[in-house]
């Protein structure tokens, strides 16, 4: 599904991102964790096209994607949320949900103007699709509600939502842990889980133990940029070099 080879992002004197090779097969949910500071976001932002590769090669489906800008990243399936999510605070649950959906007919004046028939049914169908998600997520009791007033947890399933409307292949996700109520992170596990096996693949960055012991295999772990360890939870648990790395670090 993605293969990254010798990545390097560099930002200034530091390399956030140092020489990292990694693979994540189809249908696997890859944990990746490390100390603040590791340089896990940045790679995320590196592989989603926020930041162009110092150097090193980014594979997805056999296709190079790095230094390819994040909108078209996006429509080749590879989708990211973000560690604070970031809703249209005014907006509603559905209007925050429709936003997301790439290449709609609405977008291109002309279609406006000649072509109103077409702009309504894609209109109907983006909501049916963003209202069976939120079904899904068990968010469709709250579909006409402000995005300002969902709880923490609520927005992070509210961003897995808006990600979910383009049929991602690959989802990287920065926290989905961070923030939540133990009753909601069981059900954001629960749909996770349910993803991955209709056949989503997923890259979860997450500092909750309990979260990555149990959802992911294999974990990777990062280290002042680089990539120190990769294996299956209970063996990278109990690695001395993980301990390490924690008590080394800037936490
Ligand atoms: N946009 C940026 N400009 C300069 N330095 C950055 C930038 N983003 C991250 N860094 C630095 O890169 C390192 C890795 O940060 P980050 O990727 O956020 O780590 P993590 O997500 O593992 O906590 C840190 O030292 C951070 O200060
Ligand atoms: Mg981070």
């Amino acid at each position: 599904m993605l293969e990254v080879k010798h990545l390097v992002r560099q930002f200034g004197g530091l390399r956030a991102v140092d020489d990292v090779s990694f693979t994540l097969r189809a249908n696997t949910i890859t944990g990746l964790i490390g100390p603040n500071g590791a340089g896990k976001t940045t790679l995320f932002n590196t592989i989603a096209g926020m930041h162009t590769p110092t150097s090193g090669k980014i594979l997805f489906q056999d296709k190079s994607i790095g230094g390819l800008p994040p909108y078209r990243i996006y429509r080749l399936g590879l989708a990211r949320t973000f560690q604070i999510p970031r809703p249209f605070a005014a907006m509603s649950v559905l209007e925050n949900s429709m936003l997301a959906p790439i290449g709609q007919a609405g977008e291109y004046f002309w279609n406006n103007w000649f072509n109103r028939s077409k702009v309504r049914g894609q209109e109907r169908a983006c909501r049916e699709r963003a209202q069976e998600i939120l079904a899904f997520l068990g968010l469709d009791q709250l579909a006409g509600e402000s995005a300002k007033n969902l709880s923490g947890g609520q927005q992070k399933l509210l961003e897995l939502a808006r990600v979910l409307m383009a049929d991602p292949k690959l989802i990287l996700l920065d926290e989905p842990g961070a923030g939540v109520n133990p009753s909601l992170l069981v059900t954001i596990m629960d749909k996770l889980k349910a993803l991955n096996s209709r056949g989503v693949t997923f890259l979860i960055i997450e500092h909750n133990m309990d979260l990555v012991l149990s959802l992911c295999d294999p974990v990777l772990v990062m280290a002042q940029g680089k990539l120190i360890l990769e294996g299956p939870p209970a063996l990278v648990r109990s690695d001395p070099r993980v301990l390490d790395a924690y008590l080394g670090g800037v936490e």
